[in-house]
């Protein structure tokens, strides 16, 4: 049935509200008494349930066999033994595999942290329980045709709503210090604002405790992606400025709930990549009048002023908090040494990091060539504003998976920017992973399904030496993702042949010596998160692409630890300053 036959059922007769309800606001309410020119100045205002935004929106979910919270499971001692490349077993006698040598002029600093990354929607599963309200990823995975490339949706995940204790427990038993998770907003305040969840709260608490009875350092992303379907259905999401204030409400009851036990906090992930899904696929949601390519940057302008105002507050909450965004990219290299390469290089970090790094950490403004284009639109910052951006990143929070070949579009940098068809447009440059030579590519492919990944880790010491001479963070640089989608992983039917993961396992101790020669030659890099905790919803490739670095049977909810476990917390036993 279409949302629009929905609606008109819906004004047609009264809504139930239940306890927890919400108010569609409206600027006009149709009446037959009025005439109107368009059918776009009829609106209403109804009241619904976080039960009506599931009928209406979503419809029925999935859910697991294990629906209560549960105690860890022993985790067995024969999958803690690291597989035959890092370890010599007694017998049989004979293994040919020369020990790694370690270079002892290489560490990482007494207090570095290392461990792993998951995200609510991605992992939670149990979207309906305990008073979740829905995101707008329950819609673009449940209704949204082809959005999901596998029809998957994060119904279930891994299930860590119920087996969060179990998933703590290995992270601790791999001898990893520390698990990034992040909240689930629309479980915390089902309509994204008013109402709190006390259930949410409940849960959340214990997943931080959980990390601290292990002695696993809790780190918190308030925003990965699932944003509450109430505010984009209400006020268009991140395309309004009323998030500001929606945002920070949300910000202040996290904050004063756990400020004393989480130290690390991130506001939004991967600011890039989410304002990059506006504008959202059309006649599932509130439509908007922005036009298309202006929606990112919109998005980006709320996000800055939302999460600024969420840094003041937690700032004053406990200073000693250490907050920042996760961004995400990769080193852009000139693909040949003209200058029109150069130049596109240029344009390449104002419109990625530059957009949201140099507002917080240079000057509270945007880059040059990204100005050049947004300020055809958007309201320059007021000085006011620009003292607020400016220095609201603790640490240089980074998803740094890979790196690109940077060149001027075919038709010139000029051409392209005279003209808003041209698919570059506005950016302008042109990317590859491809060596000028046409002939090899940067580093070994991931798997197909994420075309936009090859192992690039030759070029992550110059990435950390220009990330720290161009933003200068004075808390450091952190690896806050990282990791590859084993080829051909999904493909794999046999548990022995899924476990070995050569190409991940090669890809984590490349980045972690790459990363060792940077700290070497004195680029402050504070921390690391691979991602993934395990393999989980990877958005609109489903679950076809694997990240994990734990296999997790879907039929079953058990976890395995993948070869690559090892080799990352490996590097971390060998490298560490004692
Ligand atoms: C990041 C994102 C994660 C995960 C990962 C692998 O951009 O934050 O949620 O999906 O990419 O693609």
């Amino acid at each position: 049935m279409s949302l629009s036959i929905l609606f008109a059922l819906l004004f047609a007769v009264s809504p139930v509200v239940v306890s927890q309800h919400a108010s569609v606001p409206s600027s006009t309410v149709a009446s037959t008494s009025q005439t109107s020119s368009g059918a776009s100045s009829f609106t209403t205002s109804v009241e619904l349930s976080v039960e009506d935004l599931w009928d209406l929106y979503v419809g029925p979910v999935s859910t697991f066999s294990i629906n209560t919270t549960v105690e860890p499971t022993p985790i067995p001692s024969s999958s803690l033994v690291p597989p035959p490349a890092l370890y010599y077993p007694p017998f049989p006698k004979g293994q040919q595999v020369p020990l790694q040598p370690k270079n002892e002029s290489w560490k990482f600093p007494k207090g570095f942290w290392y461990g792993v990354a998951g995200a609510a929607y991605q992992i939670e599963g149990a979207v309906k329980a305990e008073g979740r309200g829905p995101s707008i990823w329950d819609v673009l995975t449940h209704r949204v045709v082809n959005y999901v490339s596998t029809n998957d949706t994060g119904d279930i995940a891994d299930n860590n709503y119920y087996q969060y204790k179990e998933d703590i427990a290995r992270i601790a038993a791999l001898g990893l210090k520390t698990y990034s998770f992040s909240l689930s907003w629309s479980r915390i305040l089902p309509f994204g604002s008013g109402s709190i969840n006390e259930q949410a709260l409940l849960h959340y608490d214990d997943v931080i405790d959980t990390c601290l009875q292990y002695g696993i350092i809790p780190q918190v992303t308030l925003f990965h992606w699932d944003l509450p379907l109430f505010l984009q259905n209400t006020y268009n999401g991140w395309l309004s400025d009323k998030i500001i204030s929606d945002f920070t409400d949300y910000a202040r009851i996290v904050f004063n709930r756990w400020h004393s036990k989480v130290h690390y906090w991130f506001t939004v992930n991967e600011p890039i990549v989410f304002c990059g899904f506006y504008p959202l696929p059309a006649n599932y949601f509130k439509n908007t009048t922005i036009p298309p390519k202006q929606q990112p940057y919109v998005c980006g302008h709320n996000v800055l002023l939302s999460h600024a105002s969420a840094y003041h507050l937690a700032k004053s909450i406990n200073s000693s908090l250490s907050v920042s965004f996760k961004t995400n990219g990769g080193f852009k290299i000139p693909r040949t040494d003209s200058q029109a390469d150069a130049e596109a290089v240029q344009r390449a970090w104002d419109f990625n990091e530059g957009w949201f790094a140099n507002p917080t950490f240079i000057n509270g403004d945007y880059p040059t060539h990204l100005k050049d284009y947004v300020s055809g639109f958007l309201p320059a910052f007021t000085d006011k504003q620009k003292a607020q951006i400016n220095g609201t990143c603790d640490i240089f929070a980074h998803d740094a998976y890979t790196s690109d070949f940077i060149m001027a579009p075919d038709a010139g940098i000029d051409a392209c920017i005279a003209n808003t068809t041209n698919p570059l447009y506005p950016g302008c440059y042109n990317t590859t992973k491809v060596y000028a030579n046409g002939y090899w590519t940067i580093g070994a492919a991931g798997d197909p399904g994420t075309p936009w990944l090859n192992q690039a880790t030759d070029w992550v010491p110059s990435f950390l030496h220009y990330m720290q001479d161009t933003w200068k963070p004075r808390g450091g640089i952190a690896i806050t993702e990282f990791g590859i989608s084993e080829p051909y992983e999904e493909l794999r039917t046999n548990l022995a042949s899924i476990l070995i993961d050569p190409i991940r396992s090669n890809y984590y101790k490349s980045y972690l010596e790459a990363i060792l020669i940077a700290i070497g030659e004195g680029v402050n890099v504070v921390g690391t998160l691979a991602w993934s905790i395990y393999d989980n919803l990877e958005w609109s490739q489903g679950y076809s692409v694997k990240f994990g670095i734990q296999y997790v049977n879907l039929t079953t909810q058990e976890r395995y630890f993948k070869a690559s476990a090892f080799e990352y917390a490996n590097m971390f036993n060998v490298y560490l300053e004692k």
